[in-house]
């Protein structure tokens, strides 16, 4: 059986087929501008990992290996109508990859990848497979802080393909915390400017401008992710505070913050200069996305009375209802309370889980980031040098051992809107550390997100992750070389 990470819903190797040669193999397309641009993505990513060019090609020559890439609404397993739906067939001739949509047939490439092998003369190839594959939740992203320290944008984009590599479709970005404003804001330039020197280790300063954002957006698309910024509030803020002493009932900026406890830091409610911010903010964060959603934060308001807080909740509601997009909430909005079109993300298990059940009675939809399976900042073992361990030691198992389904009891599989990993940056600030930090977690993340319970199994994923490590280390990935897998 081939090594796919995420697995497939349904994968099988007819008997007596052989390998596709890719030897002389091009690519050929359906017609259609989206068909030929993600053809030649195919045809690029494929080159590389086979080590010979598969071109994309009009006419191939007679009897030359031949892959054909088609959005065919009958891709995908029997009765799916799920829209990332696709169909990897590379027993018939032509070999066939049909996606029900771009980002279907995007994915059925992304498989058609980790079909790489080669055949009995020492020659790259396909294996010989139908795989017909549907994910089971539509969200599957990853939080990245770039505030803690800021990651430049040739390691956000090969963040990115690593995400799309394993199909995961949101790269959520934490851009603001106390250590740094790391978005160029039209309407308040200050806030970048003069509070993006700082970071958590003292080097890694920076801020993504408005060209960047563009940028990354436009390839974060390419590759159908999309990008969802967080624009934390109103505690996480004294990269704000720090520039704007009207923001405090002094009136005096606080110092820079370079730390790392969490928690001090606030909006205050009342004042007349807050809730001008906020609207700033969050409509030029409106303005300049793409995606549907703005996450405001929410966390750690702990010197918030929850009076104060859920004024707070309301306000940033109606915020971002005025400018169109759907609001995302950290977990602690829920008791404000939420309303029911806020979508809440679960993080903390040590907290009562009273109010999410609540939040879900009233209609709330949930994004499953256990800090004890999904935060990626967390220590492998208790001697790691790298992360945090505040929500437990993570090896490759505990990040492949759940079900998000069962994380909060009372809230129904149908409002679980999907799975985000995260990967918190106060201990890291290097590509490096970061990957090591990943990579492999993230395959299990990706495998908690995209397969079906029953098709998960922690064996054979660690089988599969061995053989994923060669194009980590092809592509100069770092990775942890855990002792639960055999390298
Ligand atoms: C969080 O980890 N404070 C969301």
């Amino acid at each position: 059986m081939p090594a796919i990470i995420p697995q497939p819903l349904q994968v099988s190797t007819p008997q007596g087929t052989t390998a596709l040669s890719l030897d002389g193999a091009v690519f050929i397309a359906g017609p259609s501008a989206t068909e030929q641009r993600i053809a030649l993505q195919a045809s690029a990513l494929m080159s590389a990992d086979a080590g010979v060019t598969v071109p994309l090609t009009e006419a191939p020559e007679p009897g030359a290996p031949a892959i054909q890439l088609r959005i065919d609404a009958a891709a995908g397993p029997e009765g799916s109508d799920h829209p990332e739906r696709y169909t990897v067939d590379t027993t018939v001739r032509p070999a066939v990859v049909s996606g029900a949509t771009p980002a279907g047939l995007y994915y059925g490439v992304q498989t058609l990848r980790q079909l790489v092998t080669t055949d009995t003369f020492g020659a790259p190839a396909l294996e010989a497979v139908v795989v017909t594959d549907a994910p089971r939740y539509g969200w599957r992203g990853l939080t990245l802080d770039i505030a803690r320290n800021f990651f430049p944008m040739k390691q956000l984009e090969i963040v990115i393909d690593v995400l799309a590599s394993y199909k995961f479709n949101v790269l959520h970005l934490h851009l603001t915390d106390d250590q740094g404003w790391r978005i160029e804001n039209p309407s308040r330039p200050e806030l970048a400017k003069l509070s993006s020197d700082t970071s958590n280790s003292g080097k890694a300063g920076g801020y993504l401008t408005l060209a960047d954002f563009r940028q990354l957006q436009d390839y974060a698309a390419e590759r159908f992710v999309t990008v969802v910024p967080e624009i934390d509030m109103p505690g996480h803020t004294n990269a704000a505070t720090a520039i704007y002493g009207d923001l405090r009932p002094d009136g005096k900026a606080t110092d820079k913050y370079e730390g790392m406890e969490v928690g001090f830091s606030q909006l205050t409610f009342d004042l007349p200069t807050t809730e001008p911010f906020i609207r700033d903010v969050l409509t030029d964060m409106a303005g300049i996305t793409d995606g549907d959603y703005l996450h405001v934060g929410g966390d750690e308001a702990l010197t918030l009375g929850a009076e104060e807080y859920a004024k707070f909740i309301t306000l940033l509601e109606d915020v971002v209802a005025d400018t169109g997009k759907q609001v995302i909430m950290w977990q602690e909005a829920a008791a404000a309370p939420t309303r029911p079109g806020t979508i809440v993300q679960y993080w903390d298990t040590r907290s009562d889980k009273t109010p999410f059940v609540e939040a879900a009675k009233r209609g709330s939809r949930f994004i499953m980031s256990p800090g004890n399976h999904a935060y990626l900042d967390m220590k492998y073992t208790a001697e790691y040098p790298l992360g945090q361990d505040w929500a437990g030691l993570i090896e490759a198992r505990t990040a492949y051992d759940w079900d998000p389904a069962t994380v909060i009891e009372g809230v129904p599989e149908d409002q679980i809107h999907g799975v985000e990993a995260a990967l918190w940056t106060e201990t890291l600030s290097t590509q490096d550390e970061l990957f090591d930090m990943l990579l492999p977690r993230l395959t299990a993340t990706a495998e908690v997100a995209w397969t079906a319970p029953e098709r998960k199994d922690w064996e054979d994923y660690r089988a599969r992750v061995a053989v994923a490590a060669a194009s980590w280390r092809r592509d100069g990935l770092a990775f942890h070389q855990s002792p639960q897998i055999d390298w």
